[in-house]
C-alpha cells in the first residue's frame, strides 16, 4: 500500500459507527479504496498483516459478513480462524464470556463478532486486550454494514452525502443495519427517510434524525437512493404482521416506485433478499441496483477495518 500519511488509528474496537468521527470515517473508507485496487488485481494478495491473527466467531448465520471477512483477511495474509455457534461449546452451555476468554488466551490480534445479543461486541471489548469487530449484535448495530454502504454510495456521489436523500424501507425495528445506517449517513451528510407499516417501526423513532413515512409511494419521491431492509422473520412477535402478501403489495420495492424517486436513483439491500416480498425479483437485477457491489466493497471495507485495528499497536496507517 502506498503512503500517503500517517494516521494513529485511535480505536481499540469498532462496535459501532457513533464512535466514528467524520475524518475516521473518511479516513477508512479511503483506506478502503486502496485496498478495493488491490481486489481488481490478477494477484488479490498482500503481505500487509502477515504474522496477525483473526478469529471470525459468528454465533449467528451469516453469508456475506463471515466470507468477506475471511477473503479480507486471507488478502491481507492474516490467519483467520472461524468459530460458529453449531460448531462450538455454546451448544454445551459454554457463556459468551468463557468463549471469548478461551478465544483469547490463543492470542489473537483480532475477533470479528456476530451474536443475537445487542451489546455483546462491547461486553468483549471491555473485557479482551485484543480488537473487538462487531459483525452485527441482535437489533443494535452492524457498522460494518453501513460502512459497506457508504463506501458503495461514495463511489456513485463522491465523499459528501450533501443534498443526498436516503429512503430505508423496510423492518426498521428488527434491523441493527438500519441503525448503524442512520447514524453513518447522517454523518455523512445525507437526509435520511424511513418508511415502514407502524407494527415495524421502533418506539422513539420520531426522536431519530429522519423523517418518518408509511407509505411508500409518498416517501420514495424524491430520494436519491432507497435502501431494502431484510424482512426479518426470524425476530418477529406473533401478531406484527399478520398477512405477508398484503406486506408486498404495499412495501415492496418495484421499478414503479422507482421511476418516482429522482432520476439515477439507486437501490441497495444488505442482503439476504427475500425476493418479491422487500424487492422486485427485476429490480433487483437492474444496472440502478448495487446488491452486488455493496457485496465487493464490503471485502474492501473489512480490509481496511482489520488493518487499521491489527496494526493500530504497530504505529498507525502505513
Ligand atoms: N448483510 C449481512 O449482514 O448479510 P449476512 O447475514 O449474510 O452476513
Amino acid at each position: 500500500m502506498q503512503e500517503k500519511h500517517r494516521f494513529t488509528w485511535p480505536h481499540k474496537d469498532l462496535l459501532d459507527v457513533s464512535q466514528l468521527s467524520l475524518d475516521e470515517v473518511n479516513h477508512l473508507l479511503d483506506t478502503g479504496e486502496q485496498f478495493h485496487e488491490i481486489n481488481r488485481r490478477p494477484v488479490k494478495k498482500v503481505p500487509t498483516l502477515k504474522g496477525k491473527s483473526v478469529v471470525l466467531f459468528f454465533a449467528e448465520p451469516s453469508t456475506r459478513t463471515k466470507t468477506s471477512f475471511d477473503v479480507a483477511g486471507k488478502r491481507l495474509s492474516a490467519d483467520t480462524f472461524a468459530l460458529t455457534k453449531s460448531g462450538s461449546s455454546i451448544t454445551k452451555g459454554e457463556t459468551l464470556k468463557d468463549t471469548a476468554l478461551t478465544l483469547q488466551a490463543m492470542n489473537p490480534d483480532v475477533i470479528v463478532i456476530r451474536h443475537w445479543s445487542s451489546g455483546a461486541a462491547q461486553y468483549l471489548a471491555e473485557r479482551l486486550d485484543c480488537a473487538i469487530v462487531n459483525a452485527g449484535d441482535g437489533w443494535h448495530a452492524h457498522p460494518t454494514q453501513a460502512l459497506l454502504d457508504a463506501f458503495s454510495l461514495r463511489n456513485h456521489w463522491g465523499r459528501s452525502f450533501a443534498g443526498k436523500t436516503v429512503l430505508i424501507l423496510g423492518d426498521i425495528l428488527h434491523s441493527r443495519v438500519a441503525r448503524s445506517n442512520v447514524q453513518l449517513l447522517t454523518k455523512l451528510g445525507a437526509s435520511v427517510r424511513l418508511c415502514a407499516p407502524h407494527t415495524l417501526l421502533p418506539a422513539g423513532v420520531h426522536n431519530w434524525p429522519v423523517t418518518v413515512h408509511t407509505s411508500l409511494d409518498q416517501a420514495v419521491q424524491g430520494a436519491d437512493a432507497v435502501m431494502c431492509l431484510r424482512l426479518q422473520l426470524e425476530r418477529q412477535q406473533a401478531g406484527l404482521l399478520p398477512d405477508l402478501s398484503e406486506y408486498a403489495t404495499t412495501y415492496c420495492l418495484t421499478a414503479r416506485h422507482m421511476a418516482m424517486a429522482n432520476p439515477g436513483a439507486l437501490v441497495l439491500h444488505p442482503g439476504p433478499m427475500n425476493r418479491g416480498l422487500e424487492i422486485a425479483s427485476e429490480l433487483a437485477d437492474r444496472p440502478e441496483s448495487l446488491v452486488l457491489e455493496q457485496v465487493a466493497s464490503g471485502v474492501a471495507v473489512r480490509m481496511a477495518i482489520l488493518f487499521l485495528h491489527a496494526t493500530r499497536k504497530d504505529g498507525g496507517t502505513k
